[in-house]
C-alpha cells in the first residue's frame, strides 16, 4: 500500500481494500466459472484493524457456493509487515458475483463439489448466507 491509497488518517482508506477484495473474489469466480463475472452483492465488510501504509495487503479467494449462474467468494484480507513480516488478519468478505456469456447474459456455472467434511460444511454455510440475501432482497 502507497501513500496514494491513504485516507486522512494516513491509513489505508478502506475503499481500496473493498476493490481489491471484490476483485480477488471476481478472479476466484472466473476461474470456476470460465466465464467474466460481475459483483451482485456484497455482504457487510467489518475492518477489523487500521491497515498502514507500507504494509503488504495479502488477498485469498474461496470460491464457497455456486448456484445456477451465482456464485459466492471468501475472501480473507491480510496485511503484512514488510520488515517484522507481522501478519493482521484484518476482515473476510463475501461476496456474489453472476457469470455472464458473450451477450451479458447470466449463464450456468459449474457446480461445486465438496471433498472432506470441512469444505461440506463451509458449502451449506454459505447456502445458508445466499438463502438469506435472496430473502431479504424478496422484502
Ligand atoms: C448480474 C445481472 C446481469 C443479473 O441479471 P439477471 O439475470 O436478470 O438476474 P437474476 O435475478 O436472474 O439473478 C441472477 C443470479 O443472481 C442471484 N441474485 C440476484 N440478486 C441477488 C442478491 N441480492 N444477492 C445474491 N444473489 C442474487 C440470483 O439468485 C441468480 O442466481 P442463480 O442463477 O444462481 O439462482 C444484472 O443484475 C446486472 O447487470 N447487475 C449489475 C452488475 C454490476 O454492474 N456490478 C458492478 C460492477 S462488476
Amino acid at each position: 500500500m502507497q501513500p496514494g491509497h491513504a485516507n486522512n488518517h494516513g491509513n489505508v482508506h478502506g475503499g481500496w481494500i473493498m476493490k481489491l477484495a471484490d476483485e480477488a473474489g471476481a478472479l476466484a469466480c472466473m476461474r470456476h466459472a470460465q466465464h467474466r463475472v460481475v459483483t451482485i452483492a456484497i455482504d457487510q465488510m467489518v475492518f477489523r484493524q487500521p491497515i498502514q501504509i507500507g504494509d503488504l495487503i495479502i488477498l485469498t479467494a474461496e470460491v464457497t457456493y455456486a448456484g445456477r449462474t451465482s456464485l459466492e467468494a471468501e475472501v480473507q484480507v491480510i496485511a503484512e509487515n514488510p520488515i517484522s513480516g507481522d501478519r493482521v488478519h484484518t476482515n473476510t468478505a463475501y461476496l456474489v458475483y453472476v457469470a455472464l456469456d458473450d451477450n451479458g447474459n447470466a449463464t450456468q456455472v459449474p457446480g461445486l463439489t465438496a471433498e472432506n467434511p470441512s469444505e461440506e460444511e463451509r458449502m451449506q454455510e454459505a447456502e445458508k448466507r445466499q438463502a438469506h440475501r435472496l430473502a431479504q432482497k424478496r422484502k
